[in-house]
């Protein structure tokens, strides 16, 4: 009796030894992936991207590289995902603006819509600069560059929006 007694109460300690240090474990996974989180960008980097993106596609459409157009348009979206984990209410707000009032922009493309683009494309600023607005980035003011964020791209190539491997 005496035995079994002590052998339970053995037991137990293991077993409580066990769970914490299963949750010491736990805590130091925890601050680990924090720290990782940490190091993954918020809004601000994406957005750069974002900005870089936008005004090249502008240059593509213009110049008839609608292949480049469209993938400026799918990788911008595609930099904000890390936003996703970091920012995930804000990221709604972006997701909705890309698929909402965006589309319109990536319509032209779709359809080779040169001139709709060009309206498309000035209305959609203004989305992007109330966004800014909303989320007390007033101060962050896109406005329409007079050649490409990046120069080192030939915007003359002629392509089809389908271009774009999936
Ligand atoms: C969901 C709201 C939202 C939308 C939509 C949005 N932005 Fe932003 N943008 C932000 C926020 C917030 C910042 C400030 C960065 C931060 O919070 O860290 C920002 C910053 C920027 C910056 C400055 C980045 C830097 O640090 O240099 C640029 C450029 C930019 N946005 C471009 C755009 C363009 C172009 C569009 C439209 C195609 C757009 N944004 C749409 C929220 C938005």
């Amino acid at each position: 009796m005496f035995r079994k007694t002590v052998g339970a109460a053995f037991a137990g300690v293991l077993l409580a030894l066990a769970a914490g240090s299963a949750m010491a474990a736990d805590a130091e996974t925890q601050a680990q992936i924090d720290a990782i989180k940490a190091t993954v960008p918020k809004f601000a980097i994406p957005m750069r991207e974002v900005g870089d993106r936008f005004q090249n596609m502008y240059f593509a459409v213009k110049d008839g590289n609608w292949a480049l157009a469209a993938y400026m348009s799918k990788y911008m979206n595609g930099a904000m995902t890390p936003a996703k984990l970091t920012k995930p209410d804000e990221y709604k707000t972006w997701k909705n603006f890309y698929e909402g009032r965006f589309a319109a922009v990536d319509k032209t493309i779709q359809a080779k819509d040169a001139a709709g683009f060009e309206a498309a494309y000035t209305k959609v600023i203004e989305d992007c600069n109330s966004c800014h607005k909303k989320m007390d980035y007033g101060f962050i003011k896109v406005v329409k560059l007079k050649t490409p964020a990046n120069p080192g791209l030939d915007y003359t190539i002629k392509s089809e929006p389908g271009d774009v491997p999936k």
